[in-house]
C-alpha cells in the first residue's frame, strides 16, 4: 500500500530486538525502507527474516566502536545516497549491584560510550547522508531515568548516560537547525524487552510509538525536545 513515506529511508541502531525492532516494524508499516543496524550482520539478517519484507536491509554497526561506525557509514553510502531518519536506539543497562557510591570508572565509561557518545558518533558519521535534503529527523531513545526528576543513585551509569543523551539531543538540535534537521528524544516508558524484563507494563510497540510518530507525523518545527506518549515532557 503506497503511503507518503514510500521511498523514504530510516536507519535504526540496536534494531535486532526489543524497542528498536518494534520501531523498525512501525516504520516499515508506514512505508519506509528501513536499515536495521545490529552489532553483528547475523543478528540483523535474523531480525529481517522475522519481518518478512523486501524493504529492509541489514547493517553491521557497533555504536561503541568508531571503526565499526565508519565502516558502516561507508558501506551504506555505497548502497544509498540519502537518509531521511536516524534512530539512535542502541543501549545497555549494566548497573547491577552498584550505586553512585560504588560504581567504577570503567562501568561509567562503558555505559556513556554506548548510550550517549555512541549517538554522537553515529550522528556525525551518517550526517552526510542525512544532509542531502532538508527535513531529516533524528530521534534518540532516552529514558525517564535521564530526566532530572528521574535520576536514581541506584542506577548510576545508566542515569548519567541518558541525562547526557538528553544534553546531546539539545546540542544536536541547535547545531543542525540551520540545515533543517530536527532532533528529539523519547522516553519509551518501562517496556517488555531483554532490558526491561517480562514484567514491564508496556509492549515494545507501545514503547516504539512515539519514535515512529516523531519520524512521521510530528510537526517538523519540534526540535530539541523530550517526548513521552507523543507529548513533550520536561528534561
Ligand atoms: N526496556 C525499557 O524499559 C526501556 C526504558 C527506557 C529506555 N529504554 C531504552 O530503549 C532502547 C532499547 O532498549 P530495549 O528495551 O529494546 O533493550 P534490548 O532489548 O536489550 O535491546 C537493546 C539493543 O541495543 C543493542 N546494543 C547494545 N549495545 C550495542 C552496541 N554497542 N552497538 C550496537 N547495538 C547495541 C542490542 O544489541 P545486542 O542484541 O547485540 O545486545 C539490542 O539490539 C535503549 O536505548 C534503552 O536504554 C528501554
Amino acid at each position: 500500500m503506497p503511503t507518503q513515506f514510500q521511498g523514504k529511508r530510516a536507519l535504526v541502531t540496536g534494531a535486532n530486538k526489543g524497542i528498536g525492532f518494534a520501531i523498525s516494524q512501525g516504520l516499515l508499516a508506514a512505508g519506509f525502507d528501513v536499515i536495521l543496524a545490529a552489532r553483528s550482520i547475523d543478528k540483523a539478517y535474523k531480525a529481517i527474516e522475522q519481518l518478512q519484507t523486501s524493504n529492509a536491509r541489514p547493517l553491521e554497526l557497533d555504536v561503541s566502536d568508531d571503526n565499526s561506525i565508519h565502516q558502516a557509514a561507508k558501506n551504506l553510502s555505497n548502497e544509498i545516497d540519502s537518509l531521511d531518519v536516524l534512530i539512535n536506539n542502541a543501549g545497555i543497562y549494566p548497573d547491577k549491584g552498584v550505586n553512585i557510591l560504588t560504581v567504577s570508572r570503567e562501568l561509567l565509561n562503558q555505559t556513556m560510550n554506548v548510550n550517549a557518545f555512541g549517538a554522537v558518533q553515529v550522528t556525525q558519521a551518517f550526517l552526510p547522508l542525512l544532509s542531502k535534503f532538508r527535513n531529516a529527523r533524528i530521534i534518540n531513545t532516552s529514558s525517564g531515568y535521564g530526566q532530572l526528576a528521574g535520576l536514581s543513585a541506584d542506577v548510576p551509569s545508566y542515569c548519567l548516560s541518558k541525562l547526557t543523551l538528553n544534553g546531546v539531543t539539545i546540542m544536536l538540535a541547535e547545531a543542525l537547525q540551520s540545515q533543517g534537521i530536527v532532533v528529539n528524544a523519547i522516553d519509551p516508558g518501562w517496556v517488555q524487552s531483554d532490558m526491561g524484563g517480562s514484567t514491564a507494563p508496556r509492549t515494545p510497540e507501545q514503547g516504539a510509538d512515539t519514535a515512529v510518530w516523531l519520524a512521521t507525523e510530528a510537526p517538523a518545527n519540534l526540535t530539541g525536545k523530550l517526548f513521552y506518549e507523543r507529548r513533550e515532557v520536561s528534561y
